[in-house]
């Protein structure tokens, strides 16, 4: 056979692959309002850097008539691109060959990617749109599973990986995603859960439908596996290009620098009344943020869970940082089971992959109450005091206004290896609030007192001039410098570059025992 016949024979063999389970697959496809693999790594790359592998494999089972069934590629489209010009790994499993499920060959193509990304030190981003095991190759595809798991497991820390569900992953195979480091899902057509709507019935006789058990809000208000969700694909993919900017390509990199306009002095005068006199009324610290940061640009993760704290990336004079705010705005920012874990898992991202932490904070301690002592708030708030203990990369905390009890301690604080640690003048730091310190360090006096009101006042007023402001730390050195509002941007950048060769470590193990 000539060459030119040889190619052109590739080429058919290419166009069919190209087309999946074929055109009515995915025409039914696109009835769902989705895209297919291939379109989806169109939008996810950049033009013309998709480089394919193994689109010539098949599965190798014959059970149930499968041996008259192939598909090239076994439904998961594999390969090698890039996003703003740095390399990356990408799956995207194809609905339209056996509803996207794994079989051992669809796994070992997944794997092959993995392997090569670890090699190279490259992110890997999977779409996800799959049936989960295939089922007539039974535990060979459970094996399947299994490998990619350990994979993620053991490229967690090294390379960075994203999870963007863009249909079904029910099962077993929710734990992929679930152990890679952001998880993505849109709106009305991504669905996890570990058992479908059916076997919940049969099981505990709820009736709930998909959408209510697993889909795009649920995960991102209620369990918080979601760390976004997407209004449809396109703004899936947007989210992940733009996530994936701030972070670099393996833990031995740093972040890209990305040079902004504006300026390193730049003052923002809004910021010395942005803090209410009145110390109970709210305010919204992602105006700080984005009065703060680069360009006013901060790509908030996890927006719609645990919105008592506020965590995502942002760039200061072009270096990026990774933030955790407190949020007075939503239960006057205090800390609970889920804002513990939720900042937790995204401090030991940042420090995993050498991404500076901001923390702003204004906290009136940890929530009260049986539901939160029962679920567990002493182990999830270890959990936040662990993460920001262990964190060795620059870790600066800016004081906005309460800094009470435990939680002054878990916030970056100076003893828990805070590199700089600067307050507002509007600043509390205290081991409670006047009014509550009061009622129980002048119990009896006030109990003895004709008018009661007036002894409460009269000692909370005496408490908030001793101890609601930031002198008292100050003069230990807990904290570093009282700043003026308005400087907060320089004075963070100042630091940044302060610590930019900032070298930290723990002591030698195999790995600590985060309480969990
Ligand atoms: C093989 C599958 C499949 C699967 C779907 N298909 N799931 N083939 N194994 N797991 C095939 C269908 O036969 C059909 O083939 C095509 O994919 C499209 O499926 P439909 O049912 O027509 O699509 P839809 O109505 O959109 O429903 C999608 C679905 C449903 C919700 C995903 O197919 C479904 O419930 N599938 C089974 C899900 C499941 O129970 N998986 C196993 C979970 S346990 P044709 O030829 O008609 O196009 C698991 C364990 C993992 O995954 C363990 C890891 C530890």
């Amino acid at each position: 056979m000539s060459l030119e016949k040889k190619l052109r024979e590739i080429e058919e063999k290419r166009a069919e692959a190209r087309l999946g389970g074929g055109q009515k697959r995915i025409d039914a496809q696109h009835a769902k309002g989705k895209l297919t693999a291939r379109e989806r790594l169109e939008l996810l790359l950049d033009r013309g850097s998709f480089e394919e592998f193994d689109m010539f494999v098949s599965h190798r089972s014959s059970d149930f008539g499968l041996d008259k069934k192939k598909f090239l590629g076994d439904g998961v489209v594999t390969g090698v691109g890039a996003i703003d010009g740095r390399q990356v790994f990408v799956f995207s499993q194809d609905f339209t060959v056996f509803g996207g499920s794994l079989s051992e060959a669809h796994a070992e193509k997944i794997c092959k990617i993995m392997d090569m990304a670890m090699k190279v030190g490259a992110p890997v981003i999977g779409l996800n749109d799959s049936g989960g095991a295939r089922i007539q190759e039974g535990v060979v595809s459970l094996g399947g599973y299994a490998d990619i798991f350990l994979r993620n497991t053991l490229a967690s820390g090294v390379v960075p990986q994203i999870s963007v569900i863009l249909g079904p992953c029910a099962g077993g195979a929710v734990y992929s995603p679930a152990i890679t480091d952001f998880t993505i899902m849109v709106k009305g057509i991504s669905h996890m859960f570990v058992t479908g709507p059916n076997v919940v019935k049969t099981v505990t006789h709820e009736d709930v439908s998909s959408e209510e058990l697993g889909g795009a809000m649920t995960h991102a208000t209620k369990s918080g596996v979601a760390h976004y969700a997407a209004e449809n694909e396109p703004d899936a993919i947007r989210f992940t290009r733009e996530l994936l900017s701030y972070i670099p390509l393996n833990n031995m990199q740093d972040p890209p620098n990305v040079p902004t306009d504006d300026p390193d002095d730049r003052e923002e005068e809004s910021l010395n009344s942005i803090v209410p006199l009145n110390p109970n009324k709210p305010y919204d610290m992602k105006d700080v943020i984005t009065r703060v940061v680069d360009d006013g640009r901060f790509l908030e993760v996890h927006p719609d869970f645990a919105m008592n704290i506020i965590v995502g990336f942002a760039r200061l004079g072009g270096q990026s940082i990774g933030i955790i705010a407190n949020q007075p705005a939503v239960l006057a920012g205090v800390l609970d089971i889920n804002s513990s874990a939720k900042a937790a898992r995204f401090i030991r991202f940042c420090d995993s992959f050498n991404i500076p932490i901001i923390t702003f904070e204004d906290v009136p301690g940890f929530l009260p109450g049986t539901d939160q002592e029962h679920n567990g708030i002493i182990k999830h708030g270890a959990m936040l005091l662990y993460a920001y203990c262990e964190a060795t990369v620059p870790k600066i905390t800016v004081i906005t206004r309460k800094a009470y009890g435990g939680a002054y301690d878990v916030m970056n604080s100076k003893h828990v290896r805070g590199d700089m640690n600067y307050a507002w003048p509007t600043a509390e730091i205290a081991v409670m609030g006047p009014k509550g310190a009061v009622e129980i360090i002048f119990k009896k006096e006030i109990a003895a007192a004709k008018d009661k009101q007036k002894a409460i006042d009269e000692r909370v007023a005496e408490f908030t001039e001793k101890f609601a402001n930031p002198y008292i730390a100050a003069e230990r050195g807990y904290i570093d410098d009282i700043i003026e509002p308005k400087r907060t941007r320089t004075r963070l950048i100042s630091a940044l570059r302060m610590l930019e060769n900032k070298k930290d470590s723990n002591p030698p193990k195999k790995h600590g025992n985060i309480p969990l």
